[in-house]
Order: C-alpha cells, then structure tokens, then sequence
C-alpha cells in the first residue's frame, strides 16, 4: 500500500493511500473537531465540524470524507476555522431544545463539551423552540427529539454494525427526524434487538438509558472498537 506525505499543522506526518485527513491527523495526535465522525462506521459529513483547510484549495475540505494526497499542506485550526466551527454549534443550539441543566448526559456530551472548547458562552442567532416529542415506549431506551443533532450515528451504528436498520431519518433539512422503522413508536419495532448499540454512539442526551436521573448518563464507545477489531482482526481483545 503506497504511503503519502503531507504536512498537518506544520508538521510533516505520512499516511496510507485512502486513509482520511482526518484519520491521519488523529493517529498523529492532531485532534480536529468532529460530532458525525466515530472510528468503525462509515462517514457521511453531516456536521461539518471537521472542515480544514488545504493550501491551494478554495474551498474547506470536509476533513473525514477527503484522502490523504502526497504533499498536501493542511491546516486544521486557524481562526477562520475555529470561527466557522463556532457558528456551527451555534445553529446547533438554536435548531432544537438543548437545555443542558435537565438533560440526563449533562457534564458527558459531546455537543457540551464542544461548545466550552469552542468558547460558546451565548448564541448569536434565535432559537427556534420547536415543539419535539420524546419517545420512551422502549421498555430500556428512550429517545429525546429535542437533544438531537441529526449526527446519524445511530442510523449507522444500527444498520453496520447490528445489521438491524431499525433507525434511518425521514423529511428533509430542519424537519428532518430520527425514526424507528416506518415511524412507528420504538417499543413496537420488529426489528431493534435492544443492543443498545444507538444509544452508547449518541454523542448527546438525545439517546438515553430509561433510569437514569440528569447528569447520571455515561456512555462506553468502547464497545465498537472491539467489534470492529474483532471483525477485521480477528482480535479479541478490549
Ligand atoms: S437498540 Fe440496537 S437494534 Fe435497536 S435501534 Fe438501537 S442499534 Fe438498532
Ligand atoms: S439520536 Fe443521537 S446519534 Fe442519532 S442522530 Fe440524533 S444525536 Fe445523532
Ligand atoms: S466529522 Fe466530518 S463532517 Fe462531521
């Protein structure tokens, strides 16, 4: 497998053929943003948190979707960059009902911990306070509209790993949904397992465990890489 150059952040890193900005910028300790992005599934680019930019080109690059390339110069956390990154959250925030105080995984979210990095102390633009329901009719998950970034990490996670295709997203841009089969209420699906699987790659309170009271909710992303390693390797290890 051939082997590429390139330079990330003024430093000179090499990376295999196929493998992402974004994958080689991890291995090598450069920790570009992400909320759609988790090692094991496919990527789609739906946040575009982890846009940098590569010299020579005019537009950012989303970096989990675009290949290494031989003498690429990259740059992943320029002030335009962490700008664009913080209106991202931004919009985020105001699309849904993010109210961190009485959600289950405050003081472990992702979004939450994003939004204190990027130094979101208000948001600039309206909110939206738009009328979402919750979903608790599974007798060991719940699903709360309101906290969801529409990531699809649960889409994938469901439909590559446990091979069940329960969740998939239905309507288009802001009234976009997470669904369970045809829209159907959670506990009434014929085809969730119950893994649970959704539920730990759900980088907000939107996926939760039933139980558990505000800021009790901690999630193990560990799992998938042992299934993921254990698929490819063949390796049992966690
Ligand atoms: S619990 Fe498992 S099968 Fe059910 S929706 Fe979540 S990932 Fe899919
Ligand atoms: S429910 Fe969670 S994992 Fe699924 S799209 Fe919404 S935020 Fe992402
Ligand atoms: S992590 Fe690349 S677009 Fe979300």
């Amino acid at each position: 497998m051939s082997v590429k150059t390139l330079e990330i952040d003024g430093r000179a890193v090499t990376g295999r053929a196929g493998e992402t900005i974004f994958t080689v910028a991890w291995e090598n300790g450069i920790r570009i943003p992400r909320l759609c992005h988790v090692g094991g599934l496919s990527d789609v680019g739906a946040c575009r948190l982890c846009l940098v930019e590569v010299e020579g080109w005019k537009k950012l690059a989303a970096a989990c979707l675009t290949p290494v390339e031989e003498g690429m110069v990259v740059r992943t956390a320029t002030d335009r960059l962490k700008e664009h990154r913080r209106m991202i959250v931004e919009l985020l925030l105001a699309e849904r009902n993010h109210v961190c105080s009485v959600c289950v995984m405050n003081g472990a979210c992702e979004l939450q911990d994003l939004a204190a990095e990027l130094g979101v102390d208000h948001v600039r633009l309206r909110y939206r306070f738009p009328r979402l329901g919750v979903d608790t009719s599974h007798e060991r998950f719940g699903m709360d509209h309101n906290r969801c970034i529409l990531c699809t990490r649960c889409v994938r996670v469901c439909d590559e790993v446990e091979g069940a295709h329960t969740k998939d997203v239905s309507g288009r841009g802001a009234h976009s949904a997470i669904i369970t089969d045809l829209g159907e209420p959670w506990g009434e699906s014929d085809t969730c397992t119950s893994c649970g699987k959704c539920v730990q790659v759900c980088p907000t309170g939107a996926l939760f465990s039933k139980g558990k009271s505000v800021a009790e909710m901690r999630k193990d992303r560990g799992f998938l890489k042992y299934i993921v390693t254990a698929r490819e390797k063949r390796q049992w290890i966690r």
